[in-house]
C-alpha cells in the first residue's frame, strides 16, 4: 500500500507547481488534478518547447505518467479538447495517459459568461480569469450542476435544457441589451457541442474514485498536482479575492477521494520572492522598479490570462500560515536562479501592525492594510546558478538564504529551481 504525494502552490499561485510536479513525474505512475479548471496554468519547458498546462496533469509530460482529471476539478471540455491536440500532435499518446473523473463538474458556456458579467457588478473585481469557475463551481454546491457521468445519461438533453433556458434569463437580467447571449446559448447549437464532447471524452471517463484507491493498494507512485494556491483558497484565503476552490490539502482529499491516510509528503511550492495576478490583499508587493525589475527578470506573466503579475519579496509569515493550514512537510523554493539576480534581497520575517510586531497571519482585510513588512536582509549576487545540481555547489549567500527559510519555518526545502528548463533543479 502507496501513498500519495501532493505538491501545493503556497501564496497565490505559479509558484512553479508544474515544474515540481514535472519531477516527481519521472518516478510517478499517476498524476491527478483535484481542484479548479483552466483558470490554472502550469508551465513546464522540455527539450526547449513550452507546455502551458490548464487542464491536464503536467505529469502526462513524462510520457509514462497517467493523467487523472480528479472529481473537485470544473472541466471546459473545449479547453481539454484542444489541449488533447496540442499533446497529440506533440507526439504524446494521451490516449491511453488520460482519465477522467465521471464525476468531474463541465463548464458550459454561459458558466464564462457569468463570471464576466457578474466581475461587472462587483464595486472591488477580483479579476478573475473569465473561465466560468466561480459559476460553475455555484451551480456544483447549488445542486445543479452537470457532472461529466450526467453527459451520458438518459436525462442529458432534458438537464441541459433547463440549465441554458434558466442561466440564458439570468444573463439577460444583468445585460438586457446584451444581443449574445441568444447566439452563444441557442440550445440546439450547445447540445449539438456537448454531444460531440461527450463522445469525445468518452474514452477517458472512469470511476476515479475506485482507480486510484487501486493504483494504491497496487502500491503504485501517485502524486496529486495542486492548482491555484492557500492565500487564493475561498475558506483559508484573502475572502473575496480568492478562487472558488480549496486548493488546500482538504481540497486534495475532497477533489480526489483518497483519504487523509493515503496521504504521504505535502510538498509546499514556492517561489524565492512573491507574485500576485488579480486583485486583493499582497502585504509584500512592491509597487517600485524593484518589482518591475523582479517582473522582468523572472518573466512575470500570467500563464493563462497573459495579465502582468505583481511581485515582491518573500513573505515567510504567509508562509508559516501556509505550512499550518495544509501540514506541509517539505518546501520547494523556485527562482533562486532570479533573485540572486539583486545585489540585496528582502525577506518578510513579521508584520509590523501600527507599531505591534506579529508573525501570526491572518486573511482579514483590516488586519492585511494595516500590516507593514518587516524585512530581514540577505546578500544576493548569487551569479550564474543555472547549472548547479546539488546545494554544495551553489555559492554560499544562496545556502544561507535557504536555511534561513527552512530555520524560520522548520521544514527542509528539499527542491530547488534554479532555471525554468525541467533539469534545472536541485534535488535534496
Ligand atoms: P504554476 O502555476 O505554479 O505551475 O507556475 P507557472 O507555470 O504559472 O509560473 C511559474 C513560471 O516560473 C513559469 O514560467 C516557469 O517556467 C517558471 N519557473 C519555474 N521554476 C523556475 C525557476 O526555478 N527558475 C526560473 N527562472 N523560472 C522558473
Ligand atoms: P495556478 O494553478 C494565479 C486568481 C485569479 C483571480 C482569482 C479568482 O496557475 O497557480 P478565478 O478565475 O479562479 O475565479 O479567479 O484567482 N487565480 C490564479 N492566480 N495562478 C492560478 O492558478 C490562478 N487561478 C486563479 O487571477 O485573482
Ligand atoms: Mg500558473
Amino acid at each position: 500500500m502507496s501513498k500519495a504525494d501532493v505538491v501545493l502552490g503556497c501564496f497565490y499561485g505559479d509558484e512553479g507547481k508544474g515544474k515540481v510536479i514535472d519531477y516527481l513525474a519521472s518516478a510517478a505512475d499517476i498524476a491527478v488534478r483535484a481542484t479548479g479548471g483552466d483558470n490554472a496554468g502550469h508551465t513546464i519547458k522540455v527539450d526547449g518547447v513550452k507546455y502551458a498546462m490548464h487542464l491536464i496533469p503536467s505529469g502526462i509530460l513524462s510520457g509514462h505518467t497517467i493523467g487523472v482529471i480528479g472529481n473537485g476539478v470544473v472541466l471546459n471540455p473545449e479547453v481539454l479538447m484542444q489541449e488533447i491536440e496540442n499533446l497529440v500532435a506533440h507526439g504524446y499518446d494521451v490516449e491511453h495517459f488520460l482519465k477522467i473523473s465521471d464525476k468531474a463538474h463541465v463548464i458550459l458556456p454561459y458558466h464564462s459568461m457569468l463570471d464576466v458579467a457578474l466581475e461587472k457588478t462587483r464595486a472591488s473585481r477580483i479579476g478573475t480569469t473569465g473561465k466560468g469557475i466561480g459559476p460553475a463551481y455555484c451551480d456544483k454546491y447549488e445542486r445543479s450542476g452537470l457532472r461529466v457521468e450526467d453527459m451520458y445519461a438518459q436525462s442529458f438533453k432534458e438537464k441541459l435544457q433547463g440549465l441554458v433556458e434558466s442561466r440564458k434569463a439570468l444573463l439577460k437580467f444583468y445585460d438586457p441589451t446584451d444581443e449574445t447571449i441568444d447566439q452563444i446559448l441557442d440550445f440546439d447549437k450547445v447540445y449539438e457541442a456537448y454531444s460531440e464532447y461527450a463522445r469525445l471524452l468518452k474514452p477517458y471517463v472512469c470511476d476515479a474514485v475506485t482507480y486510484l484507491h487501486k493504483a494504491l493498494e497496487e502500491g503504485k507512485n501517485v502524486i496529486v498536482e495542486g492548482a491555484q494556491a492557500s492565500l487564493l483558497d475561498i475558506d483559508f484565503g484573502s475572502y473575496p479575492f480568492v478562487t472558488s476552490s480549496n486548493p488546500t490539502i482538504g481540497g486534495i482529499i475532497t477533489g480526489t477521494g483518497l483519504s487523509a491516510m493515503d496521504i504521504g509528503n505535502v510538498y509546499g511550492v514556492i517561489k524565492a520572492y512573491s507574485s500576485r495576478v488579480g486583485a486583493g490583499p499582497y502585504v509584500t508587493e512592491l509597487l517600485d522598479a524593484t518589482g518591475d525589475r523582479i517582473r522582468e527578470l523572472g518573466h512575470e506573466y500570467g500563464t493563462t490570462t497573459g495579465r502582468p503579475r505583481r511581485c515582491g519579496w518573500l513573505d515567510l509569515v504567509t508562509l508559516k500560515y501556509s505550512k499550518r493550514i495544509n501540514g506541509l512537510t517539505a518546501l520547494s523554493v523556485n527562482h533562486l536562479d532570479t533573485i540572486g539576480k539583486f545585489d540585496k534581497i528582502e525577506v518578510c520575517v513579521a508584520y509590523d501592525q501600527d507599531g505591534k510586531r506579529t508573525e501570526d497571519f491572518s486573511t482579514n482585510l483590516e488586519f492585511l492594510a494595516a500590516s507593514k513588512p518587516i524585512y530581514q536582509e540577505f546578500d544576493g549576487n548569487f551569479g550564474d546558478i543555472s547549472g548547479c545540481r546539488t546545494f554544495e555547489e551553489l555559492p554560499k549567500n544562496a545556502q544561507d538564504y535557504i536555511r534561513f527559510i527552512e530555520s524560520y519555518i522548520g521544514i527542509p526545502v528539499k527542491f530547488i529551481g534554479v532555471g525554468a528548463d525541467r533539469e534545472a533543479m536541485i534535488v535534496r
